[in-house]
């Protein structure tokens, strides 16, 4: 069975992206292809990258890296719940990605956004990390409007629509983590 981690982005007190991420892992355990885990990025109390070793090196000193490590580490794929802040993802969730390499490598990635324009440019911003980290990040995305999506840009009331693309997102994020197996 696969697992699959649904990363809450953001840490900020009376974020949004708690529903968001809530959302988004029960419409996921309705399925039955893989094992779905939401992770609050929150929980792991990560400081600002404290490593003194870059990550690709594999060699972590402090708790918390370890910690943050294993979590990562025991997923085949990953589904990022992102925020918009200034055109790009969270620095709380780009910190947390840049703490580690390894975990991220040959896994697949698909989004769900927020924001003004559906967290539209957080996203790209994620996927050029991507990139970089060797994640397979796959096309379908979710995009919810802060607008259209959320009343008085705080109350989350998704449009029903969403729900079968975040189904569509997560068949290409089982069938990429499934497929780069034979990698890892
Ligand atoms: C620092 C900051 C910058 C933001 N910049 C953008 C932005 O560039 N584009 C956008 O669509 N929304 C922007 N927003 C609105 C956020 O997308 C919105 O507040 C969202 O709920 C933030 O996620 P969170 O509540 O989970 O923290 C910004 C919000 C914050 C706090």
């Amino acid at each position: 069975m696969l697992n699959i981690g649904i990363i809450l982005g953001s840490t900020r007190p009376g974020r949004n992206g708690e529903a968001v991420a809530r959302w988004v892992t029960d419409i996921a355990k309705k399925r039955n292809d893989a094992h779905y885990e939401l992770v609050d990025l929150a929980d792991f109390n990560l400081p600002l990258l404290d490593e003194p070793i870059p990550a690709s090196m594999g060699q972590y000193s402090k708790p918390h890296t370890i910690a943050w490590s294993q979590k990562i580490n025991s997923f085949d794929g990953f589904v990022f719940v992102t925020p918009e802040y200034n055109h790009a993802t969270s620095g709380a969730l780009k910190n947390a990605v840049d703490y580690l390499f390894h975990e991220w490598k040959d896994k697949a990635a698909g989004f769900v956004g927020y924001g003004g324009s559906g967290g539209a440019r957080a996203i790209e911003n994620l996927r050029l990390i991507a990139g970089e980290l060797h994640m397979a990040d796959v096309r379908a995305q979710v995009g919810l409007s802060l607008m259209t999506d959320f009343e008085n840009f705080s109350v989350f009331k998704p449009a029903a629509h969403h729900e079968a693309s975040v189904n569509t997102m997560l068949d290409q994020v089982i069938a990429w983590s499934g497929a780069l197996k034979a990698l890892r």
